[in-house]
C-alpha cells in the first residue's frame, strides 16, 4: 500500500529545496516499485498570506494521518514585524508540540569530498559520523515553577526549572540504544550529575534501562561541559550521543559545525508509537528560509534530500533507498559538483536544480 506522506515545503528556500526531493520521489517510484500518497499544503508566511495563521488544524490532522511529515522551512521577513501569534515559525513550533514529538535526532556526518569545509582539522573529522539524540519536550525549556518574580526590594528573579521523570527519560533513551543497535553500537549519555539532581536521576535512569534491555549496547557516560569539549577534540570518539533539551541544544549546535555547512545537515524529530508500532514523526534540514538567497535558485537541497533519506529510514523501514540516496550524495560531491554555499573559492557553483539532476543522473547510473 502507498506510504502516506505530507510535504511541507513552508517560506523561502523551503519550496525550491522541495521541489528537488519531489524528483528523488518520483524517480523511487518509477525506478524502484515505491508508491508514496503525498498531500502537500502551505504553512509558515505561505499559510499565513491565504488562511490567516501559520498552520490550520487541519494540516496538524493530516500530520497525525500521515506516515511521515517532511518539512522545508519557514520564515519570512514580511511577517517579522507582526504579533507573537502571527509568526511563521508558530507552524514547525506547534506541529512539534501538537505530535509530542520528543526525540530530535540530529546527525553530524563529514562527507569526504567536504572534510576541508570543516572547522576543525581534515585528520580530526575524516569519517565523522555522530547521532546526537535531544530529548525535545521536556527539561529546563518547559518546567515549572517558571517566571519573573518581583522581590520586596523591587528587584527581580528570573526562574527556570528542570524537570525531567523517568518516563520522559526513558522513552528518549530508548531511542539512543535502538539508533546505536543500528549504528556502531556505543551509546553515550551527557548530563550534569555533579551539580544537577534531573542529571543524576537522568544518569540513574539510562543506566538501569541499559542494564535491562540493551546490554549489547556499549553506554558511557559524561558530563556535559567535558562532552562539549570532547567534540571539538577528538569528535570521532562518539557514535549516538543523548541528551536532555538544554544540552542538545547547544551540543548538536557545536557538532553541526564541525561538518561545515547548514545546507548539507537533515534532522528527524520523533514522537511516541502507538499500539501497533507507528509513530509520529517529522524530517526537516536544520537550515532555515533564507531569505537572503530566496529565489535566485543557488540554495543547496542537499539538506532537505537527506532529511527525506532519513524519513526513508526512520519512518518508512527503507533502509536499501535511504542508503542509495546518502551514496548519491557522496558520490555528486566526490565528483566536485558545489552549490555556492559549499563551493571553494574559485570553484564554480551549481544551481539547486542542476545539484537535484545530478543526484538523479547518479541514481540512473548505479
Ligand atoms: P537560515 O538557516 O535561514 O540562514 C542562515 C544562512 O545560511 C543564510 O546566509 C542562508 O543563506 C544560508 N543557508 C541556509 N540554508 C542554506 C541552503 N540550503 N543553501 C545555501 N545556503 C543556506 O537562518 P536565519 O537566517 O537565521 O533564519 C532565516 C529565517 O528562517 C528566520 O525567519 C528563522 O526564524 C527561520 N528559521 C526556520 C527554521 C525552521 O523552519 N525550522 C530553522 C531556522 C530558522
Ligand atoms: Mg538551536
Amino acid at each position: 500500500s502507498p506510504k502516506k506522506l505530507l510535504v511541507l515545503p513552508g517560506d523561502g528556500i523551503g519550496p525550491e529545496v522541495m521541489q528537488e526531493v519531489r524528483h528523488i520521489m518520483t524517480w523511487l517510484e518509477q525506478k524502484r516499485g515505491l508508491s508514496f500518497e503525498v498531500s502537500e499544503d502551505l504553512v509558515g508566511g505561505a499559510s499565513l498570506e491565504k488562511y490567516g495563521v501559520p498552520i490550520r488544524d487541519e494540516v496538524i490532522e493530516k500530520a497525525w494521518a500521515a506516515d511521515a511529515v517532511l518539512f522545508g522551512s519557514v520564515g519570512d521577513p514580511r511577517w517579522a514585524h507582526v504579533g507573537f501569534e502571527k509568526r511563521p515559525e508558530l507552524a514547525i513550533l506547534k506541529l512539534r508540540q501538537e505530535l509530542a514529538l520528543f526525540a530530535n535526532l540530529r546527525p553530524a556526518q563529514v562527507f569526504d569530498a567536504l572534510v576541508d569545509a570543516s572547522t576543525l582539522r581534515p585528520e580530526v573529522v575524516q569519517g565523522l559520523d555522530i547521532m546526537i539524540v535531544r530529548e525535545s519536550v521536556g527539561g529546563i525549556y518547559f518546567g515549572s515553577p517558571r517566571g519573573i518574580e518581583t522581590l520586596s526590594d523591587g528587584s527581580k528573579k528570573g526562574i527556570n526549572t528542570e524537570v525531567y521523570t523517568t518516563s520522559e527519560i526513558e522513552r528518549v533513551a530508548r531511542v539512543a540504544f535502538d539508533l546505536a543497535r543500528k549504528r556502531q553500537g556505543r551509546v553515550c549519555s551527557v548530563e550534569k550529575c555533579n551539580v544537577m539532581e534531573s542529571g543524576l536521576l537522568w544518569k540513574e535512569v539510562v543506566t538501569e534501562l541499559h542494564a535491562r534491555e540493551y546490554q549489547d549496547v556499549e553506554l558511557s557516560h559524561m558530563l556535559a561541559d567535558n562532552c562539549a569539549m570532547q567534540l571539538v577534540r577528538n569528535p570521532r570518539q562518539f557514535d549516538v550521543i543523548v541528551t536532555g533539551n538544554l544540552f542538545g541544544d547547544l551540543l548538536s549546535d557545536l557538532a553541526s559545525m564541525l561538518t561545515g555547512s547548514l545546507g548539507m545537515l537533515p534532522s528527524a524529530t520523533l514522537g511516541v508509537a502507538d499500539e501497533s508500532g507507528k509513530f509520529p514523526a517529522l524530517y526537516e534540514p536544520i537550515h532555515g528560509s533564507a531569505p537572503d538567497i530566496a529565489g535566485k535558485g543557488i540554495a543547496n537541497p542537499l539538506a532537505q534530500i537527506l532529511s527525506f533519506a532519513m524519513l526513508l529510514r526512520y519512518s518508512l523501514n527503507l533502509q536499501d533507498a535511504a542508503q542509495e540516496i546518502e551514496n548519491a550524495v557522496s558520490a555528486v560531491l566526490a565528483s566536485g559538483l558545489r552549490t555556492a554555499d559549499i563551493a571553494g573559492a574559485g570553484q564554480k557553483a551549481v544551481s539547486t536544480s542542476e545539484m537535484g539532476k545530478a543526484i538523479i543522473e547518479v541514481l540512473n547510473a548505479a
